[in-house]
């Protein structure tokens, strides 16, 4: 089984869109990937059109039991999550193997073989983006042109360093996907260029108001073809042909 962290604490860089998007293209290609809505917003979940209203993963989490297994489309199926997840953000704190929890439950869940699983991290570092970290073997950075971006992605190494050394020895930074993106905007070639100096990036993702429809919507798993998706295809292939 692969696991991939899809992070950045910094809000709104597409972590969520990047996810769905995976998800969807991959699945469509055979793989089975197991999405996992680690933020209480329930985007990711959302995007799907799917709502939990009995909180399955945050009693999973804090039961340390199995992961819920939603079926979404052939070879893509969904932990989603609510909004009572939050609780567990402070809940955990106080207990003792927090950062491991998360891994715990993913271990007692049944998923098919080589199935690649994604977590959406929340927009933090705090104990949900912890246990995501302390579970994955690779990490995605998602990061958009704009301000403030190489702090975020500076920040964001340090705590992979930390855990690292302390948590999870075998996580691996395995690159950052630039979106949103204007590809004539000097900016975009700029934060590239600038993004590239500390971690290989694994593609440029064009701006598109079909798939900010779709999410919103809740109908990316119908969207086929659009700008972003295609480049998003081509990103899923390279993560595909060099990771999977
Ligand atoms: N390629 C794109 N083209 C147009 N809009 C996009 C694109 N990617 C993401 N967006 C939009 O940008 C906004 C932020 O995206 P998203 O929710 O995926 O970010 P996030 O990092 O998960 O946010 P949060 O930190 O709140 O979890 C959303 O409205 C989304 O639809
Ligand atoms: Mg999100």
């Amino acid at each position: 089984m692969k696991i991939i962290a899809i992070a950045n604490q910094k809000g709104g860089t597409a972590k969520t869109t990047t996810t769905a998007a995976m998800g969807v293209l991959l699945s469509r290609c055979g793989t089975p990937v197991h999405l996992v809505d680690m933020d209480p917003q329930a985007s990711l979940t959302r995007a799907f059109g799917r709502h939990d209203s009995s909180d399955r993963l945050y009693q999973s989490l804090t039961d340390r039991a199995s992961l819920p297994v939603d079926r979404l489309a052939p070879y893509l199926t969904i932990s989603p999550s609510s909004i009572e997840l939050t609780r567990a953000e402070t809940e955990l704190l106080a207990e003792p193997g927090r950062e491991y929890f998360l891994r715990t439950c993913l271990e007692r869940t049944q998923l098919p073989e080589n199935t690649l699983v994604l977590f959406d991290c929340p927009p933090s570092l705090g104990i949900l983006a912890v246990n995501c970290l302390a579970a994955a073997g690779g990490l995605l950075t998602v990061v958009q042109p704009g301000g403030f971006e190489l702090h975020a992605l500076v920040h964001l190494q340090m705590t992979v360093r930390v855990i690292q050394d302390r948590i999870q020895p075998d996580l691996h930074v395995l690159g950052a996907i630039i979106t949103n993106a204007h590809r004539r905007r000097a900016i975009t070639e700029q934060v590239a260029a600038e993004v590239s100096r500390v971690s290989p990036v694994l593609g440029i993702v064009r701006s598109d108001a079909s798939l900010l429809y779709a999410t919103t919507a809740g109908t990316i798993l119908g969207l086929s073809r659009s700008r972003a998706m295609d480049d998003y295809a081509r990103v899923a292939k390279r993560l595909s042909d060099e990771v999977l």
